[in-house]
């Protein structure tokens, strides 16, 4: 026995004591992630999880025309910082970081997050929740939450978010809270939908969705109310139409039947 061969051994010994630590670690991520959706479901929340990152029913030209409105409503510059709340699998955020300083995604699903991070090594993604973000105070220039708080039913935590929105923007900074399904305009909604089922069916083949796994509580707004709550926190607040999330060749960019709210945190 020579000391080639300790050597080895203690390697080795190192190696399945790393790869046992690094198991452990996915055994609890995976637990922990089970009770953060448990909890969040629970209170009908949907953690939607969109897996086609850049599917089948978003094609590459409608993704760069949302791309373009949101980049245009939040303006942003190349030294911005930008928090994605909510970011999902991150293409949003994968599609901001070229025009920006920095980006960093918030997600309270670790498995959204492993998603994004699987496919945009670069990225910052944090665990957290929309209720708690873990920055401190004036952080970043720009955030953005889209089809975010379509699920949050909750007014009180409506407002706890607000607040920490308000918190970790910079002064002058400015958040776009988008995709809010307008409480006066779910008959347009419907219709919309029906129809852009159809155009999807004569063409598509629809792939495999997490959300047709969850429970989706739409949760519909009032404008006036958003803004009011929004008016508390100290930010200005102003709604705009909506990307149009059924947009194809021909058919308007934006819709009346979800809106946009543009916060912005002057003092
Ligand atoms: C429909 S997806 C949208 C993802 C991304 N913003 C996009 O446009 O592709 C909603 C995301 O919000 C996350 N989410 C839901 N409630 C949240 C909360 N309270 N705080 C942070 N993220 C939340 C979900 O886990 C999910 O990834």
């Amino acid at each position: 026995m020579d000391a080639g061969f300790y050597g080895q051994m203690g390697q080795q010994y190192y190696l399945s004591l790393f790869s046992i630590i690094m198991e452990l670690q996915n055994i609890f991520n995976s637990w922990a992630s089970g009770q953060t959706a448990k909890k969040f479901t629970e209170k009908q929340w949907l953690l939607s999880k969109w897996e086609n990152i850049e599917g089948i029913d978003w094609p590459q030209e409608k993704i760069a025309a949302m791309v373009d409105q949101i980049t245009m409503r939040l303006g942003l510059l190349p030294d911005h910082s930008l928090l994605d709340l909510g970011c999902g699998g991150g293409w949003l955020l994968k599609k901001m970081q070229p025009i920006i300083k920095k980006g960093v995604g918030i997600d309270i699903s670790f498995n959204m997050l492993q998603h994004a991070a699987s496919f945009f090594q670069e990225g910052d993604w944090v665990t957290g929740q929309a209720a708690q973000i873990p920055f401190k105070e004036a952080t970043f220039d720009r955030l953005l939450s889209y089809f975010v708080f379509i699920n949050i039913q909750d007014k009180e935590y409506i407002k706890k978010s607000l607040q920490e929105i308000h918190r970790v923007l910079k002064k002058g900074g400015k958040a776009l809270i988008g995709q809010l399904p307008d409480k006066d305009k779910s008959a347009d909604y419907d219709q919309d939908k029906s129809e852009y089922l159809d155009y999807c069916q004569e063409r598509f083949s629809l792939g495999q969705n997490y959300r047709d796994e969850n429970y989706v509580p739409l949760q519909l707004y009032d404008r006036d109310e958003f803004c009011e709550m929004a008016l508390q926190t100290g930010m200005t607040c102003r709604s705009d139409q909506s990307f149009n999330p059924f947009y194809r060749p021909g058919q308007d960019l934006t819709i009346n039947w979800r809106f946009d709210v543009i916060l912005e945190k002057n003092s």
